[in-house]
């Protein structure tokens, strides 16, 4: 794949927006179409980003020969749907986070891509960004030697409203699918992606029968913890902290983070700063062009067992709160 690699946008929704802000850094691809359940939405987000194909659906997107890649940005409760018809067609997919709904969804998708042998990813865009390669360099040369603990927090208040995507059940509404996977995804990052052998977890499920805000708290095999919490009706400081044998490394902001301290017992603080390239959601894009043209259908930096068991994390969270979404 040496000539450019083109784009399409599936749902061209809030979060499609930023993804096309920030695509227009990424080198050698293009955004070259996109798909709406809508020809107007096609074409007015169209002519908002140059993108020179629009599509009123998802067929038609899926099954233009030229497209090689898919970002798919629907909400969760279709991820599993629309990644499938992707990779049923060949087309590489990029897909937002969660994954799915559900763990059993999501090996369906790892398995759909396994057998068309078609790239697959989940789009977590965060760790993709630059200072996490900072991060991750500080804790393999042992700057704060074993980690013993890791906290992180993402809360923000939003108005309850019934209709929107957030409360409703059938969509996947909730803070833990939307915003609680970010200290989720966070944790399997920086323990190299290790499941939890341990889980206690407790939650406020509100009107709509959706978590509105929960405590979560993760046991691991040799030892190490993690204490989250989550909400969409509180704004919460949305920091992590890493806290090891000898130090610590804490990321303000830690979900489009810029910035990392690092805390050393007994030396000065070293903060780094490192900004982002647009938006910071090109280098997601970036990881699959890089996989694509390496011809592989996987990225290592965020496998299909890291998804899978970011999701298996969720789901027994959900359980102990006996919250089920009305498709499960
Ligand atoms: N990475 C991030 O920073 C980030 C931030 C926000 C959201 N997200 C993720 O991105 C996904 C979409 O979130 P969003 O806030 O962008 O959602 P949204 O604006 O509510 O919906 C996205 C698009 O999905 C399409 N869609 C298809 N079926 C739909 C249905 N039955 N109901 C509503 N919309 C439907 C619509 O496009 P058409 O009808 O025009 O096709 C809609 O514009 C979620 O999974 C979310 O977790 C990620």
């Amino acid at each position: 794949m040496d000539e450019k690699i083109r784009w399409g946008i599936l749902g061209p929704g809030n979060i499609s927006h930023k993804f096309a802000t920030g695509f227009n850094v990424v080198e050698n691809s293009e955004l070259y179409a996109v798909g709406s359940r809508d020809i107007g939405r096609a074409n007015t987000f169209g002519d908002e980003y140059n993108i020179p194909i629009r599509y009123g659906s998802y067929h038609e997107l899926v099954s233009d020969p030229d497209v090689d890649a898919i970002y798919i940005a629907t909400p969760h409760s279709f991820h599993k749907e629309h990644a499938m018809l992707c990779l049923s067609k060949g087309k590489a997919v990029l897909c937002e986070k969660p994954f799915s709904i559900n763990a059993t969804e999501a090996k369906e998708m790892v398995k759909c891509a396994s057998e068309n042998n078609v790239f697959l990813m989940e789009a977590m865009w965060t760790r993709f960004l630059p200072i996490y390669s900072q991060i991750q360099e500080w804790i393999k040369e042992g700057s704060i030697g074993d980690i013993r603990m890791i906290t992180a927090d993402f809360g923000f208040r939003t108005t309850f409203n019934p209709e929107g995507r957030l409360f409703r059940p059938e969509l996947g509404g909730g803070a833990l699918l939307d915003v609680g996977i970010y200290t989720i995804s966070l944790v399997s990052f920086i323990l190299g992606g290790k499941s939890p052998s341990r889980i206690s977890s407790m939650a406020n499920l509100g009107k709509s029968g959706v978590d509105e805000q929960s405590a979560m708290i993760l046991g691991y095999e040799d030892g190490e913890m993690a204490i989250l919490y989550t909400a969409i009706n509180t704004n919460t400081k949305q920091e992590a902290v890493i806290l090891g044998e000898k130090g610590s490394i804490s990321i303000p902001s830690f979900w489009n983070a810029t910035s990392a301290i690092l805390k050393v017992d007994g030396e000065k603080e070293h903060i780094v700063e490192m900004s982002h390239k647009a938006n910071g959601y090109c280098y997601e894009a970036e990881e699959v062009n890089r996989c694509l043209r390496e011809g592989k259908i996987e990225s290592h930096r965020m496998s299909w067992s890291e998804s899978i068991s970011i999701m298996e994390t969720m789901d027994e969270i959900r359980r102990q709160w006996g919250l089920k979404y009305p498709m499960e």
